[in-house]
């Protein structure tokens, strides 16, 4: 199976061991894009499908620490191919994997996205049926690079419920529109804070954010996830929610959405193969 994308200047091949690749993204940083695409991965992998997490953001990757892979841990090549590291049952890849600390960030725009490329087309993806994309902030050129030159069967946005979050939602969404890649709908993190001396809930960043993008574009909101002193601890504790306490209200929150997801991805099954485009 091949998938044309419009522009004819553009060759295509099929990435042979992922069936299809979903985007968590947001305008803005610090939102918990990563936290979501982590948490998520586990909960689509604990329905019973196998799951790979690409860390595509190149310049401040997350995903080793938050999958708990040991600082130093280095991918095997075979038949010039990366291997994924597997943690927590996932097949990861990111870029803190293979470079140090410092390279990545004096890296220009063209380069970013060619390594990025390569990240995702030189990993021995093993029969993934869902590939999770945490993708860095912004919605620049290595946002769009993503959302253009791999068919996503669809995108995840995240946003906090404040005004300035949103407007960057918004950008996300619009690009993600742009190149009509699904929207799978929108989770709003950071929803309520649960004191956990006396579980109060108090809306530091304002309520209903998530709602209202969500009406606005005929998305779902899929999940509203409080702020919660466990859920950063155990996330960038290498141990997320859904290892550290399966049966908690995150990782049950966390559940619904990868069901609501699977349906939705099920349901759409000639969302595309897997390919990468290749400029002339
Ligand atoms: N619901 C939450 N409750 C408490 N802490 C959270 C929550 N979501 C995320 N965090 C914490 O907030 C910080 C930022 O989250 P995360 O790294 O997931 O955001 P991001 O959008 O991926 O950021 P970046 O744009 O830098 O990639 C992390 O320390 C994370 O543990
Ligand atoms: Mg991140």
């Amino acid at each position: 199976m091949e998938q044309i994308i419009n522009s004819s200047t553009v060759k295509k091949f099929i990435l042979p061991g992922v069936k299809q690749v979903i985007a968590v993204a947001s305008g803005k940083g610090g939102v918990g894009k990563s936290t979501v695409a982590a948490n998520l991965a586990l909960a689509l992998a604990a329905e019973g499908r196998r799951i790979g997490l690409l860390d595509a953001d190149i310049y401040g990757p997350s995903q080793g620490l938050m999958m708990g892979v040991p600082a130093g841990t280095k991918p095997e090549v075979s038949n010039d191919l990366l291997q994924p590291i597997i943690a927590h049952g996932l097949q990861c890849m990111s870029m803190s994997f293979i470079a140090s600390d410092r390279t990545p960030a004096v890296w220009r725009g063209p380069m970013a996205s060619g390594a990025l490329q390569q990240l995702l087309t030189q990993t021995d993806w093993q029969a993934v049926d869902v590939l999770v994309v945490d993708m860095p902030p912004g919605t620049g050129d290595i946002q769009l690079t993503m959302a253009q030159n791999v068919p996503l069967a669809g995108a995840v946005i995240v946003t906090t419920p404040q005004d300035i979050a949103l407007l960057d939602a918004r950008k996300g969404i619009e690009m993600f529109r742009k190149v009509e890649v699904p929207l799978l709908g929108v989770v709003e993190n950071m929803s309520t804070h649960v004191c956990r001396e006396c579980g109060h809930h108090e809306a530091i960043f304002g309520e209903g954010g998530g709602d209202a993008i969500a009406a606005e574009y005929g998305v779902r909101l899929l999940a509203r996830l409080p702020l919660a002193m466990d859920i950063r601890l155990q996330a960038d504790g290498g141990q997320p929610p859904l290892v550290a306490d399966p049966n908690s209200d995150t990782s049950q929150l966390f559940g619904a959405m990868a069901r609501e997801i699977l349906m939705a991805l099920d349901n759409n099954v000639d969302a595309g193969p897997v390919i990468q485009i290749m400029e002339d």
